[in-house]
């Protein structure tokens, strides 16, 4: 037990150690070193560099160009009312990433690519409209690949989202369109249709 003399020296010498510590801080020793993850470069961390995600996204920029293309002509060749809406709602979206691309590669001050992708020519020389939406689903759903593909690799949080937003509705029109496919099929000819349809 202190006595009140050594007590009261025993507070003084705390707080002289404190005022000290407040005026000089030691220096703190971390167990671990600090992560420095933000600063690595994109290569070193998996993701892509500038130049090969400017390839990429002219590659999707080039293959939704086609994709809107076709929607336009699959508007105003099906005769379904429901073709005709699923072809207008696809037209919208393909549009619609056109543009977020456009604007993401002007981000990365790269030009944007103005070629149509080959999907075009191969989608339009299947005269059945039928047939064609199902090529374009199959495109749609390689769209939905590549994406997978490419997310983990882009960095950048809003080209990410907006990727992944992409991705999303991708997804969802495949769905819609397998739905109004498969009801086609299940439907049979519409009354009154001939075997040879004009759509084609
Ligand atoms: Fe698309």
């Amino acid at each position: 037990m202190l006595v009140p003399e050594e007590a009261a020296s025993v507070r003084t010498a705390s707080l002289n150690q404190s005022s000290e510590e407040v005026a000089e801080p030691a220096s703190v020793k971390v167990s671990s070193p600090v992560c420095y993850a933000s600063e690595a470069s994109d290569a070193y961390m998996g993701y892509l560099d500038r130049d090969s995600l400017v390839t990429e996204l002219n590659i999707l920029l080039e293959a939704e160009r086609a994709g809107a293309r076709v929607a336009v002509r699959l508007v105003s060749d099906a005769d379904r009312p429901e073709l005709k809406a699923l072809a207008q709602a696809i037209q919208r979206d393909e549009v619609r990433w056109c543009k977020m691309l456009i604007g993401a590669l002007q981000t990365l001050e790269a030009t944007p690519s103005k070629a149509v992708g080959g999907f075009y020519d191969q989608a339009m020389a299947i005269p059945d409209v039928v047939a064609r939406f199902a090529f374009v689903n199959r495109g749609q759903a390689w769209v939905v690949r590549k994406l997978k593909t490419l997310l983990p690799k882009v960095r950048a949080d809003r080209l990410h989202a907006d990727l992944l937003g992409m991705l999303a509705a991708h997804d969802h029109n495949i769905t819609r369109a397998e739905t109004a496919l498969l009801g086609l099929a299940q439907a049979g000819p519409r009354p009154g249709a001939q075997a040879s349809s004009p759509e084609s």
